[in-house]
């Protein structure tokens, strides 16, 4: 299969506009949200004029049509993932969501006093904070594993908090502020013999992922469908079927429920008895949409393409003087934190988006991340496979003209 940049950059709608002045749109805020291709968007569009109807419900065709394209859906993203037999795929609104349950569902049944749960200095609020809430109501602890100077995560430092008493080892994939990629084939197995769950935040790796989950056998792992070329609001948990089934409902309504009387509820099996109320049913058949469209393309080109941005924006960025990158471990995803000696990050922001180009500022929902970095903030470039390496440039000139002005 060949890698074609210009036709891949033709199918995303968003990326043919011109911003402010004329200016072309560069678009490296990836890691918030990637952009949608057309058939992602068509795919929401033709449900809705079609087949809009309830599923698992009625017994008229449209909603037998419906429910087949929503479970098609679940079928093909736990494909995607190279999930096993032995995996469920509950829809979330996103990774925080999948989080959010595995945390309140699972943590709070299983989580006792004096138990302990791992995390790592690099993690996303959304990996810490429904840690947080279960650790104080159940009186546990966590436990934060360490980042070496490069932003790698330290092994040793790791190794050393993990011990009989972790419960649950939970840890990115990849970090949304370092770009930094974790071993989590090793984690995985180093928390498994602890006899410890093992948790996966795969929000910002699911789109770079070639693997899927086949070596690392997470327990559970999150992820988002936006920012794999998806629409907003629908992700999903992809978990162990028999530790789901173990784990009681995390909000009830509609469609979870075995049978309801006013002597109590017996519920359904995963991953039904996590989807309470009407689903997001056209976000998961664009999700479908979207993993169609990648699973089109040839993905070890797209890994290519991407490490080779990488490089060149990493050398680019690193040539320009007062200039510090933040995260340079050997294994990452083509995102990039920068911060500019005295200049604050919004205003590199602004006057890059009076140029066409979309990067985000600020602590990046990795507040303790900032503190262990000694910041309040950051720039954050990161990039997707329809970026291109005249992006690449257009961007480190722009950013160097405009530090230079301001210096
Ligand atoms: N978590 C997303 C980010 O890193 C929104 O920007």
């Amino acid at each position: 299969m060949s890698f074609d940049i210009e036709k891949i950059r033709s199918d995303f709608p968003a990326l043919q506009q011109k911003m402010r002045g004329g200016h072309e749109l560069v678009y490296f805020d990836n890691a918030a949200t990637s952009q949608k291709p057309k058939s992602v968007i068509e795919a929401e569009c033709d449900f809705y004029s079609h087949d809009n109807a309830n599923i698992h419900r009625s017994a008229h065709e449209l909603s037998a049509r419906s429910t087949s394209m929503y479970e098609a859906a679940r079928d093909a993203v736990l494909k995607f993932f190279k999930a096993g037999p032995d995996y469920c795929a509950v829809f979330t609104r996103g990774a925080t969501e999948a989080l959010n349950l595995t945390a309140q569902s699972w943590g709070r049944k299983n989580i006792c006093s004096g138990d302990e749960i791992l995390l790592t200095q690099m993690e996303h609020h959304a990996n810490i904070v429904p840690w947080q809430i279960i650790a104080i109501e159940r009186g546990a602890k966590i436990n934060v594993a360490k980042i070496g100077p490069d932003g790698s995560l330290d092994m040793d430092d790791f190794k050393s908090k993990l011990s009989g008493k972790t419960k649950i080892v939970s840890v990115a994939h990849a970090s949304n502020v370092l770009g930094t990629v974790n071993d989590i084939a090793e984690i995985g197995r180093l928390a498994h013999e602890a006899g410890a769950l093992f948790c996966v935040d795969a929000a910002q790796s699911a789109p770079h992922m070639i693997d899927g989950i086949s070596s690392s056998q997470p327990d559970f792992l999150a992820v988002s469908a936006h920012k794999c070329y998806g629409p907003t609001g629908i992700g999903a948990l992809l978990a162990k079927k028999e530790i789901l089934d173990s784990m009681p409902p995390y909000q009830c309504g509609g469609d979870m429920i075995e049978s309801v009387s006013w002597n109590g509820t017996t519920f359904r099996q995963s991953p039904e008895r996590f989807e309470a109320g009407t689903p997001n049913i056209a976000g998961a058949i664009g999700f479908h949409a979207a993993i169609k469209y990648v699973n089109s393309l040839d993905k070890a080109a797209l890994h290519e393409h991407e490490s080779r941005l990488l490089e060149r924006l990493t050398s680019r960025l690193s040539q320009i003087s007062g200039l510090k990158i933040f995260g340079t471990a050997k294994d990452k995803i083509s995102t990039v934190s920068f911060a500019c000696e005295g200049i604050h990050p919004n205003d590199i922001s602004t006057l890059l988006d009076a140029q066409g180009i979309a990067i985000r500022t600020g602590h990046h929902c990795a507040e303790p991340l900032m503190d262990t970095l000694g910041v309040k903030s950051t720039c954050r470039a990161s990039l997707a496979f329809y970026n291109t390496t005249e992006e690449v440039d257009y961007f480190a000139d722009t950013l160097e003209r405009e530090i230079a002005l301001l210096s």
